[in-house]
């Protein structure tokens, strides 16, 4: 099994080092690598600050280099971390000094990460779901250094948790890293310490933030969602008549229809029904492509934005009464486009001042 493996390169972690090494109280107690490949990034930092204790974990059960550890008091697990149950598994009575991670970046399509804080289900990207993990294992004092992608500072579905986290601990960008420092993977990134983190703090942030943004307090009467059908890899298998299996199929060139497309039902294709609006998510706007539609079933692209409730007629005519200010949600530096929080943030504002 190799998910995800990227050797953490040397200049990185010699930064690590430099900065382990002028902290004298992160000596001694028990240090961790949660996403560890063979241990090397561990074994660089124990060959200069000594721990009392070293756990190290991979979900790939072969990949961890014993030899490296033989004269360390060594626990080593091969466990799923995005897992909340098994990362609860790695937990130490004291907490932990110090966390090293340099955890996988990669992400399957449109996925979101889900975790529990207090009584939140905080949405995030996977390597912010190895930032919480790691957080609720930590000791008061300790220190988590981690290997970031740049992005995660301007992402969209990290930004919340992210503003709640920085006031609620210390987060310094040590050092960055441009693209070409990973032999195997051209990805810009940072290395970032947290440190002085108050969990208390931290969950009464989050609280704040998310029903600042309505979450909790104003369920919506819309659920807006997204298409997650590639145009691109319909190459052949786009009809222009229904049949067995096959369900209509809408993209943003054809959003009113006037040319029938068909393609085959998938259990991957997300199908929708009813009556519902749709728009484009990526591309230019005009009054004509936020449109009304209702069939049984219906596919679309993955560059369509989907609202459906029981008001929609009321929402849309909202929307087009709105348009200039529908149309400042699409930003880009070079093919426009939306987000499903920036539509839904609009719609729980209509809501909210009962505008619909
Ligand atoms: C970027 S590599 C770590 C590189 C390591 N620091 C080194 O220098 O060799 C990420 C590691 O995360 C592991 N990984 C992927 N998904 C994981 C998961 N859900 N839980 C724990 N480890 C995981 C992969 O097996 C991979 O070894």
């Amino acid at each position: 099994m190799k998910i995800d493996r990227h050797l953490t390169p040397d200049t990185i972690a010699n930064y690590i080092v430099n900065d382990i090494s002028q902290n004298d109280d992160l000596r001694g107690g028990i240090a961790a690598d949660f996403s560890c490949a063979s241990g090397r990034l561990m074994r660089k930092i124990i060959d200069h600050v000594e721990f009392t204790k070293i756990v190290l974990n991979d979900i790939d059960g072969e990949v961890i280099d014993y030899d490296l550890f033989l004269q360390e008091n060594l626990e080593a697990y091969n466990l799923d971390f995005e897992n909340d149950l098994s990362a609860q598994e790695l937990h130490q009575t004291e907490g932990y000094n110090l966390i090293i991670i340099n955890p996988p970046y990669s992400i399957r399509g449109n996925k979101r990460y889900t975790t529990q804080i207090g009584d939140l289900i905080i949405k995030s990207s996977r390597v912010l779901k190895h930032i919480l993990q790691s957080l609720s294992l930590i000791s008061r004092e300790g220190v988590i250094y981690c290997i970031v992608p740049t992005n995660i500072f301007s992402s969209e579905t990290d930004q919340r948790s992210i503003r709640a986290l920085s006031a609620a601990a210390t987060i310094d960008k040590i050092e960055k890293f441009g693209r070409g420092h990973f032999t195997s993977a051209s990805v810009e990134t940072v290395l970032i310490r947290i440190k002085n983190y108050d969990e208390s703090a931290f969950f009464k942030l989050l609280g704040e933030e998310v029903s600042a943004n309505f979450e909790k307090k104003i369920p919506s009467k819309f659920t807006v969602e997204r298409g997650n059908v590639s145009i691109h890899k319909l190459d052949g298998s786009l009809h222009e008549y229904e049949g067995k299996n096959r369900v209509r199929f809408i993209h943003t060139t054809n959003m009113t229809g006037k040319k029938l497309h068909y393609i085959k039902q998938n259990i991957v294709h997300r199908v929708f029904s009813g009556k519902c609006i749709l728009m484009p998510r990526v591309g230019t706007l005009s009054i004509e492509k936020l449109v009304l539609v209702e069939y049984d079933r219906f596919i679309v692209s993955d560059c369509i934005i989907v609202i459906t409730g029981n008001e929609v007629d009321s929402l849309l005519k909202m929307m087009r009464e709105d348009y200039e200010r529908v149309k400042s949600l699409f930003s880009g530096h070079c093919a426009k486009y939306t987000t499903l929080t920036r539509i839904n943030n609009l719609i729980l504002e209509y809501e909210n001042l009962n505008k619909i």
